[in-house]
């Protein structure tokens, strides 16, 4: 079995959890492969993906280029398709491939943590590339998505693509505390898909935490750091909490088992972005 490289590729890519989280799926796999970053700008972004058609086996694409990257490939899923943008690229005989797993980074995190999105109301926070793919990946599998977004003329465009485009229904909320404290009676999971509450701003909360209710799971994507303002008034009020390394880490493994068609050892990747996180394991409550 010779060397196989593997990469992210994105600007910038300095923080990224991906080399530690696929090396160590790698090492306990005992494949000889690499993980390394691209810091790759929007002007050389096509070079680089012709020239890893000969030399690499399989990318994550990550901001600004999970949208342009489409352009280069050969071609992309469906669920890629749906969402419109890339975070997956597979390079098989001499194809580039484009997938999109963070949707299902997101379903897989829950279900992980006994909830099931078939059948539920769940509330996306944020209508950019993340709350996109994970918006449409929860109407595919069965959810009444709803989405508030500070900009509410993106909530509403994405609840429209959501709704013509899988045929269920989905509607836009303001983000007004009267309309979400009303509207929260009938949601059973929230995920906040912004980057609201990253570090540096780890005290900004996108919705004032008091509407939340006992019984509410409330799962948040950020997960640096991994326990954020809303998760941590989220527990304060009784909800189940879920952060966001869970996402991180199951999105990682679907684009594994991709590339090598192998089921990714979670709990070793999980373990690795713990350790690099936060110095150790913390699944929070
Ligand atoms: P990503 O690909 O990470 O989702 P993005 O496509 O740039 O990034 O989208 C950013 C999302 O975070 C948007 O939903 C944005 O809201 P707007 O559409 O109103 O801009 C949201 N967001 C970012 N910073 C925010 C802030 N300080 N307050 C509220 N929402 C914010």
């Amino acid at each position: 079995m010779g060397m196989r490289l593997f990469g992210l590729v994105g600007h910038p890519v300095g923080h990224s959890m991906s080399p530690v989280m696929h090396n160590a799926s790698f090492k306990h796999l005992g494949l000889p492969y690499r993980f390394s970053l691209f810091d790759v700008g929007e002007d050389e972004l096509s070079a680089f993906i012709s020239a890893a058609r000969t030399e690499m086996q399989g990318l994550n694409v990550t901001i600004p280029h999970k949208v342009s990257v489409m352009a280069c490939l050969d071609s992309v899923s469906r669920e890629a398709e749906l969402i419109g943008a890339v975070n997956t690229i597979q390079f098989k005989d001499g194809k580039a491939l484009g997938f999109n797993t963070d949707g299902v980074g997101c379903v897989r995190s829950l279900r992980e943590r006994g909830v099931e999105v078939s059948g539920s109301s769940v509330l996306v926070l944020g209508a950019g590339g993340a709350a996109r793919a994970i918006g449409f990946q929860m109407a595919l599998e069965g959810a009444d998505v709803r989405i508030a977004n500070r900009s509410r003329d993106k909530a509403e465009k994405l609840a429209e693509e959501i709704a013509s485009k899988t045929k269920r229904g989905c509607r836009a909320l303001t983000i007004e505390e009267k309309t979400l404290a009303r509207e929260l009676a009938g949601i059973d999971v929230v995920v906040q898909a912004t980057s609201v509450g990253m570090h540096p701003n780890t005290e900004d909360v996108l919705i004032p935490p008091r509407i939340l209710r006992r019984g509410l799971v409330v799962m948040d994507i950020v997960y640096n750091p991994v326990k954020t303002r809303l998760l941590r008034e989220a527990e304060k009020a009784g909800c189940k909490t879920i952060d966001g390394v869970g996402m991180l880490v199951h999105q990682g493994a679907a684009s594994e088992r991709i590339w090598l068609g192998v089921e990714a050892p979670v709990e070793v990747m999980r373990k690795a972005v713990y350790e690099k996180l936060c110095g150790g394991i913390d699944r929070g409550p």
